[in-house]
């Protein structure tokens, strides 16, 4: 396949390249896009031992000076500590505004290093180099950046879009099939938002479409983020199961992982639509069996009491509303504001099995 570019218009717009050798070829592209300068690479360990050295051969050879910094891999990462070693260690290195940083690896990697580019010197540009099909679909396009704290997912960061995207197809060959099934997860929450022609993709094997579905992926998403860059009213829409999704990873501890949890709060959403009478039940049956069809589960090891607490803990409230995103077919899909009183409700409804 030859490299497919995806201009994404928000912030100063910056482009999305998703092709085959992207990270051997990282240098000469970075070099054209931001100029040679120096650069961080934030990477974890596992991604590191796959594929830091061509990273850091491309970017030498095009002229960039580079400092490395690794943490260990996994959700437990995404926290202020790594954060402040992050800021401590660009500090230490004498990175100055006009240098940048270069996010290598999935979710957690590029919603850190993202943050850290925010606010380190109150900003500096940084790079999205995805490594997972979880990041290239979804997370290392439109700018959100975070980390947890104890009160939940993603509760502290900032909006601060990429001065590019990268995204190498060759990683996704390699990657363990739940890391894979994580991916294709924020992928079927896209395709039933954009409509048949991303969603079909998804049904049966979709592991030969990768390329295809990245890039109907990435430009649904850059549309949506160029018409609300900081989740102001529509880009609400791309939390569709994320509501329950963030309970589901809350309440185990972060060992069920985001795709997975964010697979499951899909279904328990598009359930509930049943029984409200929005969405009908070959409709959410359809979702239910993409979704199983990708190596994911649509039932839920915790009850609504457990997930209605860890919810209402969530960014998506506000006072005593929450925002919820439900399906009413595929490629339709409506944001729903309900009084916090109501969503155990909602979601008791949607743990049910649908008869
Ligand atoms: N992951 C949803 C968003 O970027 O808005």
């Amino acid at each position: 396949m030859d490299t497919l570019t995806i201009d994404i218009d928000a912030g100063t717009g910056y482009e999305v390249m998703v092709g085959p050798e992207l990270l051997q070829r990282c240098g000469d592209i970075a070099a054209r896009l931001v100029g040679p300068r120096r650069v961080a690479v934030i990477t974890d360990e596992t991604v590191e031992k796959l594929y830091l050295d061509p990273v850091v051969r491309s970017l030498t050879g095009a002229g960039f000076r580079v400092c490395t910094f690794s943490f260990l891999a996994g959700e437990g990462s995404k926290n202020i500590g790594t954060l402040s070693a992050i800021l401590e260690f660009l500090a230490e290195e004498g990175l100055t505004r006009s240098d940048c940083l270069a996010a290598l690896g999935g979710g957690v990697v590029g919603d850190l290093a993202g943050f850290a580019a925010g606010c380190y010197l109150r900003g500096i540009r940084y790079l999205q180099l995805p490594t997972t099909l979880l990041a290239a679909v979804d997370s290392s396009v439109g700018g959100k950046t975070a980390v947890n704290l104890r009160g939940g997912k993603n509760m502290a960061g900032l909006f601060l879009q990429p001065a590019a995207v990268l995204c190498d197809t060759g990683c996704l060959a390699t990657l363990p099939p739940p890391v894979l099934a994580d991916g294709l997860a924020e992928a079927i929450k896209t395709g039933i938002l954009s409509g048949e022609e991303l969603f079909s993709l998804l049904e049966g094997d979709a592991a030969g479409r990768l390329s295809e579905i990245i890039a109907l992926s990435v430009r649904f998403k850059g549309d949506i983020v160029k018409a609300d860059e900081c989740e102001a009213g529509p880009r609400r829409i791309l939390n569709l199961g994320h509501t329950v999704g963030h309970a589901i990873e809350k309440c185990s501890g972060y060992r069920i992982t985001h795709g997975r949890a964010v697979a499951a709060g899909i279904a328990v959403i598009a359930r509930a639509a049943v029984k409200l009478g929005c969405c009908s039940a070959v409709t959410a049956a359809r979702i239910e069996k993409t979704l199983l069809e990708n190596g994911l589960s649509v039932t839920v090891p915790f009850s609504a009491d457990e997930l209605t607490a860890a919810a209402l803990g969530d960014k998506k409230r506000s006072g005593e509303e929450i925002t919820l995103v439900l399906p009413r077919q595929i490629g339709d899909c409506f944001l729903w504001t309900i009084a916090v009183a109501d969503l155990h409700s909602v979601i008791a409804a949607g743990l049910e099995v649908i008869r």
